[in-house]
Parts: C-alpha cells; structure tokens; sequence
C-alpha cells in the first residue's frame, strides 16, 4: 500500500493500473477511519482490482464557522486500516495540492442541495461536489462508495454522475454503528463521556418511529413530531431539523408512500450529529 501526496502520482500509478487492463474503485474519505470507512473500503476490494482512498479534509466544505481546524487527523492510523482492509493506495494531497491560488471554478446544484443539512450548511455541498468531481477526474475510477448516512451527500452525488455524465458507478453502503446504535462518525470524538451517551438519543428516536412506520404508520406530521418529542427530551440535545422526504429526490412528503429517507440533525452540544434511515 502506497501514500501519495500528488495528482501526478495518483494519475501515475491509476495509468499503470489501466495498462494491465485492471478495474479501480474509489472510496473518498476525510480520514480520521472508522468501521463506516473500513465497511465501504472492503466492498470497494470486493468490487475491484485495485482500491484508491482519498484522505483529504477538504476545506472548501466547511462554513466560516465550523470544524475544519479542529477536525481531526491522524494519517498513521488511517494508513493501518486502509492496508489491512486490502486497499491498494492512498490520496493525501494538501490543500495547495488541490486548490491552486487561482482556483475559481466550481461544480454547484440547483436541485437536492438547498434542503436537509444543506439549509444549515449552505456552502457545504458545492464543496463535496467541487471535490469530489476532482477526484473523480484525478482517479477515473470504474465505481466510487459513499456511506448512507450522508444520506443526502449520496443522493446529491448520484444526480451530479448522472448529470455530468461521468460514467462512474456510484454504490451506497449501510450506516455502520456502535453496538449501542450511535452511527460511526470521525465527529464522535469530540463527544465528552456525558454527551456521547446523550447522542444516543438520535438512534434511539429513529429506530422507534421506523418500527411505527413499519406498523403502520404514514402521516409525516405525526412522525415528525414523535422524534421531535423524544429529542428535546434530552437536555443536550438541540434540534437542527428532522424531516421526511422522498428518497432519492428529496422531495417534501406529507404521507409515507413509497420510498422516503428520515433524516435527522441535532447539537449534542456543540457537536452537530446526523443519522436517517431509508424505507
Ligand atoms: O463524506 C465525506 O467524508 C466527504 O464529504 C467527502 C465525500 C470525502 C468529500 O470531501
């Protein structure tokens, strides 16, 4: 396993790779690995000939605001995982690497990207899309993996592929979670003792109204409201949004018919956590 820190190199090594006829997959992470980044690694091996994982905190993701400085890092024990779940090479570029001082062209949606985390976040994913679409033109993989609990990073990634027409396959994999239902996530770790048992509350409220949904029940107010109620139950907690929405479009719901994505957002904190389920 091989960590390089250049486009060139990536676009070296990727060449040799097509040469010998061999397929690539793509797994674009931040770093900071957890068993939600191993999972999608290992399909991606599964998948493929050879696996690139990007581990690049990616600047132009993140609000004035927010966590880019203190997201954490720690390339050693990224290096561990991605060589014992039998991926072939990693990305690390810095951001000069990426972003050159002139840089000014942008990769932006006018669909998917203005509701859910994108209402909080509104730079967020003309940076995911902007990133990852270099990516995806430094490596030219055949298949790239993305975890749903970005839900909405998913469904908005699939529709740039489509409308870009990059002719890359791009494979969702299962939230991964902790054995008490906390999905895995590189932000837990900012989690004190209290808080973390405090985020439990965002599972827990998702797996309970999906067992009513699956009893029975369809009006999206109601549901709504039931994980709204149990959320401010828990004094940390601070509701972002929770919402219902067609899946993949996104679109508002008011019954649940056919496939919808539950989503949640919520300060544990200062601490802003996702989780959603898909039925
Ligand atoms: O999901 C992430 O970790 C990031 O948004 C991604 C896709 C690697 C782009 O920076």
């Amino acid at each position: 396993m091989k960590i390089v820190k250049t486009i060139k190199e990536v676009r070296d090594q990727v060449r040799e790779w097509r040469k010998e006829g061999l397929s690539v997959g793509l797994v674009p992470t931040m770093g900071y690995l957890h068993e939600g980044h191993e999972s999608l690694i290992l399909k991606a091996v599964k998948d493929n000939d050879r696996v690139v994982v990007s581990d690049f905190v990616n600047p132009m993701q993140f609000g004035p605001t927010e966590d880019l400085a203190t997201y954490p890092r720690d390339l050693d024990h990224d290096a561990r995982l991605v060589e014992n779940a039998g991926a072939d090479l990693i990305f690390n570029p810095e951001p000069e690497e990426m972003y050159l001082d002139d840089f000014s062209s942008f990769v932006d949606m006018s669909t998917l990207t203005g509701g859910l985390c994108g209402k909080t976040r509104p730079i967020h994913f003309r940076g995911v899309c902007t990133v990852v679409s270099k990516l995806f033109n430094i490596v030219t993989p055949d298949r790239a993996y993305f975890g749903e609990k970005d839900a909405q990073q998913l469904a908005v990634i699939k529709h740039m592929v489509s409308d870009l027409s990059y002719g890359i396959e791009i494979v969702g994999c299962p939230i991964i979670r902790e054995a008490d239902g906390l999905a895995k996530s590189s932000r837990n770790t900012y989690l004190s003792e209290e808080e973390r048992k405090a985020a439990l509350v965002l599972s827990k409220s998702l797996f309970e109204e999906k067992k009513k949904i699956e009893e029975g029940l369809k009006d999206v107010k109601t549901i709504v409201s039931d994980i709204r109620t149990n959320i401010e139950k828990e004094p940390l907690a601070k509701i972002d949004y929770v919402e219902v929405v067609s899946w993949p479009d996104l679109k508002a719901k008011e019954t649940v018919d056919g496939q919808v994505l539950c989503a949640i957002a919520v300060y544990i904190g200062k601490t802003r956590l996702i989780d959603n389920f898909i039925l």
